[in-house]
C-alpha cells in the first residue's frame, strides 16, 4: 500500500528532540503523576494489575466518557491508544474505496492520508480566515456529491484556534443531514475555549456524528496514549472489531489514572489549568506579534493550543522553518504541512519562559533576514 507521508507528524518526529526550543507541539505543558494524582491515589495505581483488561476499554472509563456526553451508554464509546487510533479505525470502519471524504481544512491530516491510502478521494473544503477561521457553508454545500460519505472537521480548530458558533455548527450538522453523511468531529481540543465556555459536542447534535478525542491535548495529558471514539453503538462496535487488528487494548495504568482524570472536578481542574497556562501564552504572543505589525498578522484564536500566523517574506513556509531551526534551534510548524504556504504555527502549550526564549530567538532570526530581504 502506498502512503503518502503525514508531513506535520513527520517534520515534529524528525527534529522535535533534536531543537533547543520546540515550539511545534500542539499540547499544553503535560502533567507529572506526582502533579496530578493524590498520595492515596497514587497508591492505589499500584496496585492496578497489569492485565490487558476490557479491549474496547475498561467498563468504568467507557462509562466516565459515557457520562460525559448526555444520554450515550458505554456501547457508544470505544477506548483507543491515543485519538490517532480512534481517527484510524474510525476511518477503516465507515470509509471504503471509492467514497469521498470532504476534510475542513487546515485540520489535522491523519484521516486525510490513510483515507487516500485507502483509494477514497479526498476534497479539501477551507475554513476562511475572513469569517474567523469559519466554513463557508455554500461552498461546502457545492463540495458534496452522490458519492460524499463523510465529512471531517477539526473543532476547536488546530493550527487556527477557531471555534464555530453555535448556529455555525447548528448549519454544519443541517447541510451533513440533508445529504445523510456521517460528520466526523475531532474534538481534542473541546475544554479549552477561553471564553469558559465548552462548545457543544458535535455528538450531542448529530445522530451520524462520530466524535474523536482523548487526553492528549486540553487534558495535557498525551503519555498517556489514551483516545475515545463516541459514535453509534453499531459503528462503534464495528470499530472495536477494527482495533482487534491494531493494539488490542490500552494500558491498564493509563485506563485507570485516566479514569481518575476524567471524574468531574478533577477534569475541571485540568481543563482550567489548560485554559489558564494557554491563556496567559497567548497574550504573550499576541504581543510579539503586535510589535511585528507588517511582517506578522494573525486571527486571535478562541481556543487551543495553537496560533496560526501569517507571515509577509518571500519565502516558502516549510524553508522558512528549516531555517529558523537550523540557524536559531527553535522548532516551528510550516503552513505546507496544512496546505497553506505563507502562514506558521507556533505552539502556546510550552512553559512561558519557553515561549520568550523562543520568540527571542525568532526575532534575532527576523532581524537578520530583514536586513537582507528588505
Ligand atoms: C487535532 C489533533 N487530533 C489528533 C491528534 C492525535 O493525538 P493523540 O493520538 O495524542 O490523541 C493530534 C496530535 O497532534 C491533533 O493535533
Amino acid at each position: 500500500m502506498q502512503i503518502e507521508a503525514f508531513a506535520l507528524e513527520r517534520i515534529q518526529s524528525l527534529y522535535e528532540n533534536l531543537v533547543e526550543i520546540n515550539l511545534s507541539d500542539s499540547g499544553v505543558h503535560p502533567y507529572s503523576l506526582n502533579d496530578l494524582l493524590t498520595a492515596d491515589e497514587r497508591a492505589g495505581i499500584m496496585s492496578v494489575e497489569l492485565g490487558y483488561g476490557w479491549t474496547n476499554g475498561s467498563v468504568e472509563l467507557r462509562e466516565t466518557l459515557a457520562g460525559l456526553y448526555p444520554g450515550r451508554t458505554s456501547d457508544e464509546i470505544l477506548v483507543t491508544n491515543g485519538s490517532a487510533e480512534a481517527i484510524f479505525v474510525m476511518g477503516m470502519t465507515l470509509l471504503e474505496p471509492g467514497d469521498e471524504l470532504i476534510v475542513i481544512t487546515p485540520n489535522y491530516l491523519q484521516l486525510w492520508g490513510w483515507a487516500r491510502a485507502m483509494g477514497v478521494t479526498t476534497v479539501a473544503v477551507p475554513l476562511r480566515e475572513e469569517l474567523g477561521w469559519a466554513p463557508d457553508l455554500d461552498e461546502l454545500a457545492a463540495a458534496i456529491t452522490p458519492r460524499t460519505r463523510m465529512i471531517s472537521i477539526c473543532h476547536p480548530n488546530n493550527p487556527t484556534g477557531s471555534v464555530l458558533t453555535p448556529e455555525q455548527m447548528g448549519g454544519l450538522v443541517a447541510l451533513a443531514r440533508q445529504h445523510g453523511l456521517w460528520l466526523h468531529a475531532d474534538e481534542v481540543y473541546r475544554g479549552t475555549e477561553f471564553s469558559g465556555t465548552e462548545s457543544a459536542s458535535f455528538a450531542d447534535l448529530y445522530e451520524r456524528a462520530i466524535v474523536t478525542s482523548g487526553l492528549s491535548k486540553a487534558y495535557a495529558l498525551p503519555g498517556l496514549r489514551i483516545g475515545w471514539m463516541v459514535g453509534p453503538a453499531t459503528e462503534v462496535a464495528t470499530a472495536w472489531g477494527r482495533k482487534d487488528y491494531t493494539s488490542i487494548t490500552t494500558g491498564a495504568l493509563s485506563e485507570a489514572i485516566a479514569t481518575l482524570a476524567l471524574q468531574p472536578e478533577r477534569r475541571e481542574t485540568i481543563l482550567a489549568r489548560s485554559r489558564r497556562m494557554l491563556g496567559d501564552n497567548l497574550d504573550v504572543v499576541d504581543a510579539w506579534i503586535g510589535q511585528h505589525a507588517g511582517l506578522l498578522s494573525y486571527t486571535r484564536p478562541a481556543a487551543t493550543g495553537t496560533v496560526f500566523v501569517r507571515y509577509d517574506l518571500p519565502m516558502n513556509s516549510t524553508d522558512l522553518v528549516h531555517r529558523i531551526r537550523e540557524e536559531q534551534s527553535v522548532l516551528l510548524v510550516p503552513g505546507d504541512v496544512f496546505g497553506l504556504d505563507g502562514y506558521l504555527r507556533l505552539g502556546t502549550g510550552p512553559e512561558t519562559k519557553t515561549i520568550r526564549a523562543g520568540l527571542e530567538r525568532i526575532d534575532a532570526f527576523f532581524a537578520g533576514v530583514l536586513a537582507t530581504t528588505r
